[in-house]
């Protein structure tokens, strides 16, 4: 938590900074970089276009290489390029101030921070799935799924009485393979069902990336969060 302590650490004595020009959150040599959290992968690739929109500098995210901390070389922003699960995690720690995450991430884990925009992008489903063909499943169905706490609350919504099969990916196997009836699982284009001989039943809910905010960075650097999360905000109207 030494990041949230105040604007005039150390830190960014030892790191001299460039007077910025960003659209968002624009910084100056007295303030240190904005640490922000972004998932690897797909959804990456979705938020870069808008995060540039809302005058993000994304060039430093756009090379190529393995590096996962990227610092802008104006000097205004850091990037922890982490597994999506992990976003909420350094932002509710405190370690990154901002984050970007699928929202169905959120659902599943519970995390006390602000989200204050649903970006619009990165859309799917967390859908209910089982064999495109074959017999019905069973009334007790096992439901494999890496969704557990999503899967629990929605099938109790409904009284249906299942076995839960915690799994951390690659789900659309368990049918394949035996191991379940039915997956709960994230669909975007649908590639990965159809090409395992599986059909969405019912669709859980609909989930998009939201920007995520550590609720005491949000007090004590508010001069830069504000203006961020307002950028973010006309960028996804657009
Ligand atoms: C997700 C999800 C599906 C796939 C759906 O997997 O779990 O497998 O994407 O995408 P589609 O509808 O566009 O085919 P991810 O790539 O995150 O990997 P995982 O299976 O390891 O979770």
């Amino acid at each position: 938590m030494a990041r949230r302590s105040s604007d005039s650490e150390a830190g960014r004595r030892s790191r001299p900074l460039r007077r910025g020009t960003e659209g968002a959150g624009a910084t100056d040599a007295s303030t240190p970089p904005l640490s922000v959290a972004l998932p690897k992968g797909r959804l990456l690739e979705a938020l870069e276009p808008l995060l540039r929109s809302a005058g993000l500098p994304t060039a430093i995210l756009r090379q190529p290489g393995r590096a996962l901390l990227r610092d802008d070389p104006r000097g205004g922003y850091r990037y922890l390029l982490l597994k999506p699960d992990d976003v909420p995690t350094y932002v509710e720690h405190g370690t990154c101030e901002v984050g970007f995450v699928g929202r169905d991430v959120l659902m599943e884990r519970g995390h006390d921070l602000y989200c204050p925009v649903d970006l619009g992008v990165g859309r799917c489903r967390i859908v209910l799935a089982g064999p495109a063909h074959g017999r019905p499943p069973p009334a007790q169905p096992r439901v494999a799924t890496k969704y557990v706490n999503v899967t629990q609350s929605w099938f109790a919504a409904r009284g249906q009485p299942m076995h839960l099969i915690a799994l951390s990916g690659s789900v659309e196997l368990a049918p394949l393979s035996g191991l379940a009836d039915l997956v709960v699982d994230i669909v975007e284009t649908g590639e990965t069902l159809r090409q395992n001989h599986l059909a969405v039943l019912e669709t859980i809910c609909d989930v998009s990336a939201v920007m995520v905010v550590n609720r005491s960075a949000l007090k004590l650097r508010r001069a830069r969060i504000l203006p961020l999360i307002r950028s973010v905000r006309a960028a996804s109207r657009t």
